[in-house]
């Protein structure tokens, strides 16, 4: 394995510790900041060496961080995709190179599976139907047009793709559900702030806002405050993701429903990446286990939250 000492079969030097080379999206919100954390404990506590790097949104950055993690020799790759497409030729490289690819948190379109070992992480169609379930019982029993402002999150990422697929797949059994304007805010505050003052500003009628993350929904709240009216009474507000900052403002009655998608992925991370590494076999995908929060859980849940 890598560092010092011996080259072993796949190139790498053998000092018996497995280094991974970590290409992280960036840090564009609270769910990511938490699960970088998590990233780095669990690497220090399995005794893996961690090679981080920060893409900054960008997938040009990610495939340069994967080909310097070849160039390097690490012992296995992991790393959460931006985007869902554009990956097989730098995927392919690593596979020449004989250095195993796990992803985490967000899948990628290829149909060829060969290019990774396994996929861990949340089910975003699920997550997004989930959304979709609260407000049709929410909204049982009127009959009225409601209607919905979507923020998505970044454009071509696969929980934006898989969160507004899954509300809609839910929402589309009854007409009176309408998205009238969905628009990205790119899973940051500052642009859910802004993307939703320009809804606002377009739309007198909104009584929905349906926000593929918290920190888009937070920085969509002090929009609408600003324009005088009241988030969770006035506009009904559905988030994904469940980092304290959003639980808090579900249970000051903020928000009024967040889908859990958990950010901590560490420690299944490196237990699947020593199997890899030790040419085990791994399931091919592992599914996050997740739960929903109504106000009255989010109080109840608030003090043991660890992020
Ligand atoms: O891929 C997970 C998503 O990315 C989180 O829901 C969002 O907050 C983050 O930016």
């Amino acid at each position: 394995l890598s560092a010092c000492g011996g080259e072993s079969g796949n190139g790498a030097a053998d000092d018996g510790k497995i280094t991974m080379g970590f290409s992280q999206v960036g840090a564009e919100s609270g769910w990511r900041t938490a699960n970088t954390d998590s990233v780095r404990k669990a690497a220090e506590e399995a005794g893996i060496e961690l090679k981080f790097s920060d893409a900054q949104q960008k997938q040009e950055n990610q495939i340069k961080a994967i080909r310097s993690f070849v160039q390097q020799k690490v012992d296995v790759i992991a790393f959460s995709p931006v985007v869902e497409s554009g990956w097989d030729t730098v995927l392919k490289e690593a596979k020449d190179a004989g250095i195993p690819v796990i992803l985490t948190d967000r899948a990628i379109d290829s149909p060829d599976t060969s290019l990774y070992k396994t996929f861990l992480g949340s089910d975003f169609v699920e997550e997004g139907k989930k959304a979709g379930q609260w407000l049709v019982e929410a909204y049982q029993g009127k009959s009225e047009q409601v209607n919905i402002v979507e923020l998505q999150g970044n454009t071509g990422s696969a929980p934006a793709n898989d969160r507004r697929d899954g509300f809609a797949e839910v929402i589309k059994a009854d007409p009176k559900f309408k998205v009238i304007a969905s628009q990205t805010g790119e899973f940051t505050r500052a642009k859910g702030k802004e993307v939703m003052d320009a809804f606002l500003k377009a739309h007198t009628d909104i009584d929905v806002l349906y926000a593929h993350n918290d920190d888009m929904g937070l920085g969509a709240i002090e929009a609408i405050e600003a324009a005088g009216k009241k988030p969770g009474v006035d506009i009904t507000i559905i988030t994904v993701d469940a980092v304290r900052d959003g639980m808090q403002a579900l249970a000051d009655g903020k928000i009024n429903f967040i889908v859990e998608c958990s950010p901590l992925l560490g420690p299944q991370l490196m237990d699947l990446a020593k199997k890899v590494v030790a040419g085990e076999t791994v399931p091919a995908r592992v599914v996050t286990e997740e739960t929903t929060f109504t106000q009255e859980q989010a109080k109840a849940a608030l003090p043991q939250r660890q992020y």
